[in-house]
């Protein structure tokens, strides 16, 4: 019997081909919405080895139970996992897997953009000359922006990608505030060199600095603070009212993060009274945005940039089958390592696989291996 993958989403004919020739019987939902909950639970219970999943399928306890004995692997299409109950997986000891690093240099340098479109105005520039209210060349009318190079940054969540932001931030000669709860001193050490060989070597014509401090000290120094943390108990809501007025009213926030980051009325009110000069958002409590949205308030419009989860939306990084390449190739390959029984059939060696920790106590003895 061939194994059976459903896959929740079309993640393009390369990697389902790759499935193919593996000579796996592959049944995607190839609509634009995603599947009903209902459906995953149908199609799990009908005894597909394998799903390839996307963060808007919830993959709960339900789920993993109706795969009880016959679901081998969850392989999901996003570095973020928060829509996965892990300890149900873990449970059931059914590893899941994710696309780590594919994404990490896209979804950075998206973050940078989008803080240089809200800093530079880049939309109510655009929108003047479409609407035609491009009166004349002036020193300041009708708005300035904010500058980017040279100012402070504060980076919150050190990982992969705030690890990328950073190093998109040291071309723009700007000062970093990072805040983690796990520290990487060996990676901040490596910056402050580049920082310090760039002002020697006449690059910049002050020394820039990088340094960890306190979420609060970090939140207060920023010219722009950028979230880059996971989703988790700890993390939702980290950017709550009490937060938002620790920044400057001159700095913006940007969020490619996940949407509960950020406490979404406390970010409105902020906005709307001026105790932060805008933001600059990718994701969102609910997506897609609500249409009743606060956050939809025209009169926000100008200051606050909103996209649709569209970070890591490269061509290459979505679609690419090559595994160090794209999600799509990484997800494909999570799975297949699973079903083919690869590193040993240990899935706590296996790269792709997030919940090592289920599998780590069925490894043999080294002393007997
Ligand atoms: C996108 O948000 C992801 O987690 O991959």
């Amino acid at each position: 019997m061939p194994f059976r993958v459903f896959v929740t989403a079309n993640i393009g004919e390369d990697a389902l081909n790759r499935l193919r020739e593996q000579g796996y019987e592959v049944e995607v939902y190839d609509q634009i919405e995603p599947p009903p909950h209902s459906l995953i639970v149908e199609k799990v219970r009908s005894g597909v080895d394998a799903l390839i999943t996307t963060l808007r399928d919830r993959i709960d306890e339900e789920v993993f139970r109706a795969g009880k004995g016959t679901l081998r692997v969850v392989g999901q299409y996003a570095v973020g996992f928060d829509n996965i109950d892990r300890d149900a997986a873990n449970r059931y000891g059914i590893p899941f897997t994710n696309t780590a690093e594919v994404l990490t240099d896209a979804t950075a340098e998206f973050a940078f953009f989008i803080l240089g479109c809200v800093a530079r105005k880049l939309y109510p520039s655009e929108r003047l000359v479409r609407k035609k209210k491009w009166g004349t060349w002036h020193p300041f009318h009708p708005f300035l922006g904010d500058e980017v190079t040279g100012r402070t940054v504060s980076v919150i969540g050190t990982g992969r990608i705030g690890q990328a932001f950073i190093q998109k931030c040291i071309g723009f000669r700007m000062d970093i505030v990072c805040f983690d709860t796990y520290p990487n001193e060996n990676f901040v050490e490596s910056v402050q060199t580049v920082l310090s060989t760039i002002h020697q070597v006449g690059l910049s014509d002050r020394q820039h600095s990088i340094r960890y401090a306190s979420l609060d000290e970090a939140l207060a120094e920023g010219d722009f603070v950028s979230l880059h943390v996971p989703l988790t108990p700890e993390t939702r809501h980290l950017i709550n009212a009490e937060r938002l007025a620790r920044m400057k009213k001159t700095a913006y926030l940007i969020n490619t993060s996940r949407g509960p980051v950020v406490d979404e009325e406390a970010l409105y009110w902020a906005l709307k009274e001026g105790k932060i000069a805008g933001a600059a958002l990718d994701v969102f409590h609910q997506e897609p945005l609500p249409e009743d949205s606060p956050l939809r308030d025209p009169e926000l419009e100008d200051r606050l940039r909103l996209f649709h989860h569209f970070a890591s939306a490269g061509r290459q990084t979505r679609l690419s089958v090559d595994p160090n390449l794209g999600m799509a190739g990484r997800a494909v390959q999570g799975v297949i390592d699973v079903l083919e029984g690869r590193y040993g059939g240990d899935p706590s060696r296996m790269p792709y696989v997030v919940n090592k920790e289920a599998f780590e106590s069925l490894k043999e003895d080294p002393g007997q291996a």
